[in-house]
């Protein structure tokens, strides 16, 4: 996902073109504002943490582009893409590392297993939206 803040600062193309030269395959995408019902669920693992509220008001609050990547280790490519969750540990050349300053407002989300991806991209896309 690009968040609010990658979104509001016109880096989707840039994330984009990064996606298309890794060689993913983009099989899913959608610019979208989430609900705060479906913030709360996507996050839901973290909803005891002292930050939730604030991370629930900052996905709310503008457009997202979900995305569905498929290729091969895909999950963990992404993760490595976009770096360290605390941009200040992300590796050179990672989004993270590149475009953002905080651990609020980190530009993008990446699924953790594919469990978590599984009801992810059940959150985000319909039945019959995805290529595959
Ligand atoms: S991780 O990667 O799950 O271990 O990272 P974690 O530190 O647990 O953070 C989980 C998500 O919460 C966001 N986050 C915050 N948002 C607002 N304020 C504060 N202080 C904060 N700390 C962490 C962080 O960006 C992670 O979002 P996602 O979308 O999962 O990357």
């Amino acid at each position: 996902m690009i968040k609010p803040d990658g979104v509001r600062r016109g880096l989707t193309p840039e994330i984009l073109a990064r996606i298309a030269r890794k060689g993913y395959r983009v099989v899913g995408l959608k610019q979208m504002t989430i609900s705060r019902q479906t913030a709360e669920n996507h996050y839901g693992e973290h909803k005891e943490r002292p930050f939730f509220g604030e991370l629930v008001d900052f996905i709310t609050g503008g457009p997202v582009v979900a995305i569905a990547l498929e290729g091969n280790e895909a999950i963990a490519g992404w993760r490595a893409m976009m770096g360290a969750t605390n941009p200040a540990n992300a590796a050179p050349g990672t989004i993270r590392a590149d475009f953002a300053t905080t651990t609020g407002e980190n530009v993008t989300h990446g699924s953790d297993s594919s469990e978590s991806a599984a009801r992810e991209l059940g959150l985000f896309f319909a039945d019959g939206e995805l290529l595959s």
